[in-house]
């Protein structure tokens, strides 16, 4: 298959709109990463996103929509937190769970009775969507197992020929995937940590967000994930990752025992000059959201530049570090050594 990239005019949205229409898939910038999206009402267009992912079947998409009216027509309930939700922080970088609606397709929900919806604020994902008229389910746009693409050429370098148009709207703004909250029962749950933070969704719902112990631990064996994507490898570079929680003087006294040829570090902005191994930098010590932005293409830079080995600076646990933590975390397959 030939690969279209292109520019987001008014031409190529129409085009985008059509091939979603007609059944085709699309990858699509997004305001978190970039996704493959294809009409969720239509079991056969989604079977092409897994396909061209590789994705396991078993691994539910989220429903971008565009507008309050389409939120209607892809659940079979609406409840007051959702509202609250959405309200606050839609459109944005918010995926919330809610019960399924008959119109979307068995196979975009991997068979489950819930759906996760979002409304993305990039504009180009916006203008997509409301011009194709359908609520696409669109996964993140990167072969499955490797980081998710914020860039289109990232997109491009796993998707060449599997798909046939890329819209590139240049580079993401969170950097990160949209949080997941689960809102089935009367506690929500976080399923997966991003820009929306914990924090945010408390002040405006005033109550407790129990945090899913998937987030931070790896699942136990026979343990069921609340949200299917968690269960996988995720996140990863060829490297091997090892996180090193601690501050900077035992980490450049780590890495100086640890150096051979093909080991890189991960650092933070400003550090490189003090350690001595190729560094690649992912975003200022005390910005998360900066970390955000910085950790996919840096995962992917650390690939380009042959990093056989890598040393990774520990992101906090708070605020938008707890998404960054929680890719980093899976892209080192729980590889973490406190010095
Ligand atoms: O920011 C994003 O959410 C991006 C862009 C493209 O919108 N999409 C994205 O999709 O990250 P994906 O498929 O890579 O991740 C979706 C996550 C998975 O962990 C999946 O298991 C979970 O959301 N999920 C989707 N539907 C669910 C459901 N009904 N119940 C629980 N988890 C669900
Ligand atoms: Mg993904």
């Amino acid at each position: 298959m030939n690969t279209l990239l292109k520019k987001p005019d008014a031409e190529s949205i129409s085009l985008a709109a059509k091939l979603l229409r007609e059944g085709n898939i699309v990858a699509i910038p997004t305001e978190t990463v970039y996704g493959i999206a294809g009409d969720a009402t239509n079991g056969e267009a989604i079977k092409k996103i897994f396909e061209a992912k590789g994705r396991p079947q078993d691994n539910p998409l989220i429903v971008h929509i565009s507008d309050m009216d389409m939120l209607y027509e892809v659940v079979a309930s609406v409840n007051d937190d959702a509202l609250k939700l959405a309200d606050a922080f839609w459109p944005g970088p918010l995926t919330i769970i809610l019960p399924k609606g008959d119109k979307i397709s068995p196979e975009n929900c991997a068979g489950l009775d819930s759906v996760g919806v979002r409304m993305p604020s990039d504009p180009v994902a916006h203008a997509i969507i409301k011009e194709s008229g359908i609520p696409l389910g669109a996964p993140s746009a990167n072969l499955s197992g490797k980081p998710s693409p914020t860039s289109a050429e990232d997109v491009f370098a796993d998707m060449d020929g599997r798909l046939p148009l890329i819209i590139d709207g240049g580079d993401c703004f969170c950097g990160v995937e949209s949080t997941v909250v689960s809102l089935l029962e009367d506690i929500p749950v976080l399923l997966r940590p991003g820009y929306v933070t914990k924090e945010d969704m408390e002040e405006v719902l005033g109550k407790p967000v129990k945090v899913s112990s998937a987030i931070l631990d790896k699942l136990k064996e026979g343990q069921t994930a609340r949200s299917p994507g968690m269960k996988y490898k995720h996140y990863a570079p060829k490297a091997d990752i090892t996180i090193l929680e601690g501050d900077i003087d035992s980490f450049i006294e780590y890495v100086n025992k640890n150096k051979a040829d093909g080991v890189f570090a991960l650092c933070f902005d400003g550090e490189e000059s003090l350690i001595n191994a190729p560094c690649i930098s992912y975003g200022a010590q005390d910005d998360g959201a900066a970390q955000a932005h910085k950790l996919f293409s840096a995962l992917r830079e650390l690939d380009k530049q042959g990093a056989k080995t890598v040393y990774a600076r520990c992101p906090k646990k708070d605020g938008v570090s707890l998404a960054v933590y929680n890719r980093l975390i899976r892209a080192a397959s729980f590889n973490l050594v406190r010095l």
